[in-house]
């Protein structure tokens, strides 16, 4: 008869070890003096991701509109096979993982050819990191999951090692809210922590018909606009702050001349604002607008170049009919 104490302890979620910063980052209110105060404004988009953010954030894939996720999607459970025959890893690693929802397609296909490997998936959101550990768990017994908590822009070099065959897997299209500077500087963080023959399986979003990109981030149902909206509640309550939602719009809109869609808050009436926290008080404008994200699109050949510039080498490259998106497998 089984122990029913052990059984409560194999039920129990893995307990998710915080990675410690490898570089000094700055907190939420470092980031409020350097981006709030003054014009333009703007903020990271890391602090969307509070436990509302993320549960609003797994609302947006599911909308008609935002076609990454699904095609993405599409596109792991045609190639999975592929990618875990050709890596075959003994470490999955994800960084931004989220729900981790798409990447049960790989752990579907090491069950086909029974292999097994182990996942840390990587977030920052702990609630979110916690939930999907516990589910994973329970839904692939043979999977060992450690999730890994931390912020992916304080570095990777504290992420723990390991001496086998990894496989860093990095989706949603998550480089593109990456200046492209800072997008080329964090592969090859990555790389940093990648030992020769390990692979990265990259998704990416690309460039496509204007209409299309717009829709994705203005969803009718308004999924888009609650996400954006949710980081002044995070606001409010970090730094004990009383912007008023209901002054503030969803504007998102994509810019060819950049490449990328940029999603703003914007300000319909003259609305001062506390933030207690910091002992500031900033005066909005009708029109005024903070900066929330962006998330550029790429092309074919520069969705590879990014890799092969950081010195990887492209092994697969995976698009649906309609090029709506990339996944790459690339080996170091
Ligand atoms: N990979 C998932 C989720 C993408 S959303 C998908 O494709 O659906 C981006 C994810 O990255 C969120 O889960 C968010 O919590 C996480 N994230 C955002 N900024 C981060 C940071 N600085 N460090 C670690 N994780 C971060
Ligand atoms: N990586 C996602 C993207 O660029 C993130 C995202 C989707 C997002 N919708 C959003 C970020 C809306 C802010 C607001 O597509």
């Amino acid at each position: 008869m089984l122990n029913p104490r052990l059984e409560t302890e194999i039920a129990r979620p893995p307990a998710c070890i915080p990675v410690s910063p490898a570089k000094v980052v700055p907190d939420i209110i470092d980031d409020a003096r350097e981006g709030l105060l003054f014009p333009p404004r703007s903020l990271p988009p890391k602090y969307f991701y509070d436990e509302k953010g993320s549960q609003l954030f797994t609302k947006i894939c599911e909308t008609d509109e935002y076609y990454p996720t699904r095609t993405e999607d599409g596109l792991l459970a045609r190639n999975a096979g592929n990618i875990i025959a050709i890596s075959r890893p003994a470490q999955i690693i994800e960084l931004g993982s989220g729900n981790s929802g798409k990447t049960r397609r790989l752990f579907n296909a090491c069950e086909q050819i029974d292999h097994t490997c182990s996942y840390a998936p990587f977030d920052v959101c702990a609630p979110m990191l916690e939930d999907t550990a516990g589910q994973l768990q329970t839904e692939y017994e043979w999977l060992k999951v450690t999730p890994l908590l931390g912020d992916y822009h304080a570095g990777l070099d504290h992420l723990p090692g390991f001496n086998e065959r990894r496989l860093f897997v990095f989706l949603g299209s998550t480089i593109g809210n990456f200046k492209p500077a800072e997008a080329r500087a964090f592969i090859r963080e990555i790389t940093d922590a990648m030992a020769p023959g390990d692979y990265l399986l990259l998704g990416i979003d690309r460039v496509k018909d204007v209409q299309v990109l717009n829709d994705a981030y203005n969803d009718s149902g308004g999924m888009t606009a609650a996400f954006n909206l949710n980081l002044l509640n995070v606001l409010n309550r970090e730094l004990d702050a009383d912007f008023d939602l209901s002054h503030f719009n969803h504007h998102a809109s994509y810019q060819s001349r950049h490449s990328r869609v940029e999603m703003k808050l914007v300000c319909d009436t003259l609305h001062e604002i506390q933030l207690k926290k910091i002992d500031e008080v900033i005066e909005l404008y009708p029109g005024d607008e903070i900066l929330t994200e962006l998330s550029h699109k790429f092309t074919y050949g520069q969705a590879e170049e990014l890799l092969s510039d950081c010195g990887l080498d492209i092994v697969s490259h995976y698009e649906p009919e309609n090029r709506y998106f990339s996944v790459i497998l690339a080996r170091f």
